[in-house]
C-alpha cells in the first residue's frame, strides 16, 4: 500500500498545476501548494477548505529565493521529507521575432523556467533525501526540444531556448543526484487547454495530469535524466 506522499507544486493556482493539487488530493498526498499570491489562490483555498490538514498554499515565487527559502522552512516545520517536487511553474513570451528580441523579456524567461526550478530544488534538497523514492519532475514542453525545432521553425526564442536549458538542467541534476536516489526527468504535459495553452489544445489539464502522474508513479531509477511524454512514451531531445 502506498503511504501519504509528501508533494510540492510550483506555480500551482491555475492551469495544471492547479490540477496537479487537485489530482493529488484526491489520492491522499499532503500537498504544498506554491503560489505567488496566496490571498487570491481563491482555487486554491477552496480546496484547502475541502481538505483539513492536507493542503498547505506557502507564497512561493520562483524568481524570488527569498520566497523559495521560506516556503522550504514552512513545510520543514510540518513534513521531515519530500516525495516528489514538480517544477510546474512557467511563462511563455508571445510574439517575438529576430528583430524584435528583449533581453529583459529573454532573462525573465530563463529565470522563471531554467533558473527558478534549479533554485526550488537545490532549496529542497534535504527534505527530499529523506522522502521516499523521492522524485524532481521538471515540466518542459516539446518546445523546448531541438529535434521538434528543427521540423517546427523559428519564433518563440525566449520560451523554446528557456524549455532546452531546463532539459539540459535535467540531466545535469540527474547525475549529480544519482547516488541520493533521487530521480529527475523532463516532462512534455502535451498541448493543454490552461490560459498558456489556449481553448484549442487538444487536451484537458485532467487528462494531461493524469497522464503525468501515472507516468511520475512508473518513474524507476534507470529512469532518471529521461524526458517522457505525459504517456510516457520517451521524447526526442
Ligand atoms: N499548456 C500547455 O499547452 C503547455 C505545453 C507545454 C508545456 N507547458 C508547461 O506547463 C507548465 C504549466 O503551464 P500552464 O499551461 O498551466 O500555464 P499557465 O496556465 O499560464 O499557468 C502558469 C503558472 O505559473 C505561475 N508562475 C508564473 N511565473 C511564476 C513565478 N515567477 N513564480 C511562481 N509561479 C509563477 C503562474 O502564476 P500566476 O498566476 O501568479 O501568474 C501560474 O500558476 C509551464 O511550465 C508550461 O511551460 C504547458
Amino acid at each position: 500500500m502506498q503511504t501519504m506522499r509528501r508533494v510540492l507544486i510550483t506555480g500551482a493556482n491555475r492551469g495544471l498545476g492547479l490540477e496537479f493539487v487537485r489530482q493529488c488530493l484526491a489520492r491522499g498526498d499532503r500537498v504544498f501548494a506554491g503560489c505567488r499570491n496566496p490571498a487570491k489562490a481563491t482555487a486554491l483555498q477552496a480546496l484547502s477548505a475541502d481538505h483539513p490538514g492536507q493542503l498547505t498554499i506557502p507564497p512561493l515565487d520562483v524568481t524570488d529565493e527569498e520566497t523559495i527559502a521560506a516556503c522550504v522552512e514552512a513545510m520543514r516545520s510540518q513534513v521531515d521529507g519530500l516525495d516528489l517536487l514538480v517544477n510546474n511553474a512557467g511563462i511563455y513570451p508571445r510574439g517575438e521575432t529576430p528583430t524584435t528580441l528583449n533581453a529583459d523579456t529573454m532573462l525573465r524567461a530563463f529565470h522563471v523556467n531554467a533558473v527558478g526550478p534549479m533554485i526550488v530544488a537545490k532549496h529542497c534538497l534535504d527534505l527530499l533525501r529523506a522522502g521516499d523514492h523521492p522524485k524532481i519532475v521538471n515540466i518542459s514542453s516539446k518546445m523546448g526540444s531541438l529535434w521538434w525545432k528543427e521540423r517546427e521553425g523559428g519564433g518563440d526564442y525566449s520560451y523554446c531556448s528557456s524549455k532546452a536549458a531546463l532539459n539540459m538542467l535535467t540531466r545535469t541534476l540527474a547525475f549529480d543526484l544519482r547516488s541520493d536516489g533521487i530521480i529527475v526527468v523532463a516532462l512534455n504535459p502535451g498541448w493543454v487547454q490552461t490560459d498558456m495553452g489556449g481553448s484549442n489544445a487538444d487536451l484537458t489539464p485532467a487528462e494531461s495530469v493524469c497522464g503525468m502522474l501515472e507516468v511520475i508513479e512508473r518513474l524507476t531509477e534507470s529512469d532518471s535524466s529521461k524526458f517522457f511524454t505525459w504517456e510516457g512514451k520517451e521524447h526526442p531531445w
